[in-house]
């Protein structure tokens, strides 16, 4: 048995993600055997003994997966301590806000460095150890993807190219017997995100657009990674999963509706009246 790579592994989503899959293989009588990378060397550790605590083995790695080499070491490394790689969660990501007018190209740049460059180094790199085990990828993409997302800059635009670098390498890789999925979170409330829901008044009124009435927890991603990376999905190739409790449905449900409302009033009054 080989490990499972989790990127971005200190914190919200991706922490989640951990933890998640050290439970199943506990529940399952197994030890989970988890690489986990991430930028905060610390905080890692934390992570690392809550896993431990459930009995997974774990490896940790700290670095900056925005340069060039990082990603193909750390691969390297998950391969050579678990004598093979099972999966790779391509989470880490992050948004530098800024409107497109004057946005810095150095912000573009590093933008797509993490969200998009970053988890094609990886699958390259995963590529060899995955056809050997039959493992499979799961690229946390965003809803941001195929929505714009003003004001996080290059976020959407980098968002929307990973969701296609998905489905690509899901096209070429497939015949070699590898599968890799999207999955785009809606809104998820993380430390990542926590400066959008510091506002109580702002959080109700972001609860109140999602018809499930409530923002994401991370284990809400990390329960549907769980089932990407497991057997139940072994036809799910180049797929996007969108886990956002229905948001992204919302848009017409959102514009001004009195006009139909009133006249759904006036077609009902006549059978009320014939049921009275
Ligand atoms: N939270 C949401 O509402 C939401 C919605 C859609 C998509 N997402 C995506 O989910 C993923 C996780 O988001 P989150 O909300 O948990 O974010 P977060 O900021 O809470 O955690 C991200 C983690 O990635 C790590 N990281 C960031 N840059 C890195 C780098 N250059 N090298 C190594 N590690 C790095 C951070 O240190 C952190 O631990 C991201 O890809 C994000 O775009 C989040």
């Amino acid at each position: 048995m080989g490990g499972i790579l989790v990127t971005g592994a200190a914190r919200g989503i991706g922490r989640a993600i951990a933890l998640r899959l050290a439970q199943d293989a506990h529940d399952q009588g197994a030890r989970a055997q988890l690489t986990l990378l991430d930028q905060h060397a610390a905080e890692l550790d934390v992570v690392a003994a809550e896993l431990q605590a459930l009995g997974a083995r774990v490896q940790v790695l700290a670095g900056d997966l925005s340069g060039l080499d990082f990603a193909a070491q750390a691969v390297a490394a998950a391969v050579q301590h678990w004598g093979g790689l099972d999966g790779l969660v391509s989470n880490a990501g992050a948004a530098f806000p800024g409107a497109l007018s004057d946005y810095p190209v150095a912000d573009w740049d590093r933008t797509f460095a993490l969200n998009t460059r970053a988890p094609l180094l990886l699958a390259q790199a995963a590529l060899a150890p995955l056809r050997a085990s039959g493992g499979s990828i799961v690229v946390i993409t965003s809803v941001s993807a195929s929505h714009a997302t003003p004001p996080l800059g290059a976020y959407s635009a980098s968002k929307a190219a990973a969701l296609m670098l998905v489905r690509q390498l899901a096209t070429e890789w497939g015949p070699l017997g590898l599968r890799i999925n999207a999955l785009s979170p809606g809104l998820i409330a993380t430390p990542g995100t926590a400066l959008a829901y510091a506002d109580p008044a702002a959080k109700a009124h972001r609860e109140q657009r999602v018809p499930l009435r409530r923002i994401g927890e991370p284990g809400d991603i990390a329960g549907a990674v769980s089932f990407l990376l497991s057997d139940a999905a072994a036809y799910i190739n180049g797929a996007e999963l969108v886990v956002d409790g229905g948001l992204t449905h919302t848009m017409m449900a959102s514009l001004p509706q009195q006009a139909w409302q009133d006249q759904a009033a006036q077609r009902r009054l006549p059978q009320t009246a014939a049921a009275g």
